[in-house]
């Protein structure tokens, strides 16, 4: 008997996306997420601006790009989950644990995602109501750290949130995750540039605009560079088996690497959108672009406060948030899904309520941890900020450099370029080839050595 789930998944017809674009939009409802507009804008107003974003393209088209077209041919080659595509590949080998810890990071992921994605939606609501206009400038910050160390309500949210995912999950590929996100990423895509084009025509945008576009390399540090080739992975959703998922229900027909290029600039240009969209903003109300996690969450709220129709435009932002949390959510869920039900040929339905309400529970620490669980601490983090790291720091990457290692150097390199759409003379496909075998894992190792801490003991001034 195989202890997989091949032979049953088999028996099952398995779904697949109904055309090209159905299948990019899914895939950028998943990229795009609170990744591009939460944390990508934070972390460059930390790191600096324009030239941290130049560093950051750098990481997206040298390791990101590549990766995600490995994701995809492991996926659309063996039309299988992200567990078996490894065992059908390799078999009888240990790679399929790759595959198994991407399934474990997606539950670790969408836990706290699905917490801050609840804050989204309450601030939506707050928008709506209004009540979040009518904070005095000096108390949002305090107002949002009351709301999120509440016990019940962000728990509330995450749940209503969580909700919605597996509704949408429940529907299935088709019917389910195509059929919204061909509706809600246009509503995304148009949101964001409404967004944009009243920021920088503010008066007092310039100063925004400069700093994202004029770089000063010196404002880099030296972490930033780690700091952007980690997020070009959580923005492209890499390393965790999600595009391998996404991938695996590609029709034969369709191009691949077209389909990553696609998708990976239509992730970095919101990603910029959403740039565009605060800086210009933040410096032409005098606020400060630093301002961590909370950016968008107090420093914005401040800013649609002194805006003619803010609270039509803050009702957009935080809209626009939730949307794009809800397609990367999906994405996330559909990972053990896709797995799990496969493996024991349970329904589409059963299994999206049992992981989700799995998931839901696993993330109410997480939401704690702003509040009555705050002195919880597992190596000095909170609960949620161990979370992301276990995940975003070492799983992806992880797992990134394991995809990377199978493409390059488990599977045949004439199967790794023909799976990859190219052909066997292609310079494009020979030029991926190497980066992915040689160049992908050298990057990212030096990233995961980072975090042990060896690479700040060998180079000192790598610790600023
Ligand atoms: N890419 C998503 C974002 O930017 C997060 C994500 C990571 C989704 C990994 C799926 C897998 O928010």
């Amino acid at each position: 008997m195989r202890l997989d789930g091949n032979v049953t998944s088999q028996t099952k017809q398995r779904e697949q996306w109904g055309t090209q674009v159905g299948f990019m939009l899914a895939a950028i409802g998943s990229a795009v997420g609170l990744g591009n507009i939460w944390k990508f804008p934070y972390i460059t107003g930390e790191n600096g601006g324009s030239a941290f974003i130049i560093v950051y393209l750098f990481a997206i088209a040298l390791i990101g790009l590549p990766i995600m077209l490995s994701e995809f041919l492991i996926g659309r080659k063996t039309q299988m989950n992200a567990v078996s595509s490894f065992k059908e590949l390799a078999p009888n080998k240990p790679w399929y644990l790759t595959g198994l810890m991407g399934v474990a990071a997606a539950f670790i992921i969408l836990s706290f995602y699905g917490v801050v994605a609840g804050w989204a939606l309450n601030y939506t609501f707050e928008s709506l109501t209004g009540k979040i206009l009518s904070v005095a400038p000096e108390e949002l910050g305090a107002h949002f750290g009351s709301f999120i160390s509440e016990t019940y309500s962000p728990i509330l949210w995450q749940l209503l949130f969580m909700l919605l995912v597996i509704l949408i999950v429940v529907g299935g590929i088709n019917k389910g995750i195509e059929k919204w996100n061909k509706f809600l990423m246009p509503t995304l895509a148009l949101l964001i540039v409404i967004i944009a084009i009243r920021s920088v025509t503010l008066s007092g945008a310039s100063a925004g605009l400069e700093f994202l576009l004029k770089p000063d390399f010196s404002a880099l540090k030296p972490t930033s560079f780690l700091i952007a080739l980690g997020h070009a992975f959580f923005s492209l959703s890499l390393g965790m088996g999600t595009m391998i998922t996404y991938g695996s229900y590609v029709p034969k027909d369709q191009n691949l690497p077209k389909a990553a290029l696609w998708i990976s600039g239509a992730d970095t240009l919101i990603a910029l959108l959403a740039g565009l969209a605060i800086f210009p903003a933040v410096f032409a109300f005098n606020m400060e672009p630093n301002a961590g996690p909370g950016l968008v969450f107090i420093t914005l709220p401040a800013i649609f406060q002194q805006l003619p129709a803010g609270q039509f435009f803050a009702i957009l932002f935080f809209l626009l948030l939730t949307i794009a949390a809800l397609t990367s959510a999906v994405s996330l869920l559909e990972v053990p899904v896709a797995y799990f039900s496969d493996k024991f040929n349970w329904s589409r339905k059963q299994t999206t309520w049992l992981i989700g309400t799995i998931i839901f529970v696993m993330g109410i620490p997480s939401s704690l941890s702003s509040g009555v669980m705050k002195d919880f601490k597992i190596f000095g983090k909170n609960f949620f900020d161990a979370a992301d790291f276990l995940a975003s720091n070492i799983l992806l990457p992880l797992g990134g450099l394991l995809i990377a290692l199978f493409v390059g150097w488990v599977m045949k390199s004439k199967d790794a370029v023909e799976a990859a759409d190219y052909e066997e003379k292609d310079t494009l496909g020979r030029l991926w080839y190497y980066v992915v075998k040689f160049v992908a894992p050298v990057l990212i190792f030096l990233v995961l050595l980072n975090l042990t801490g060896i690479l700040t003991k060998i180079f000192p001034f790598l610790s600023e």
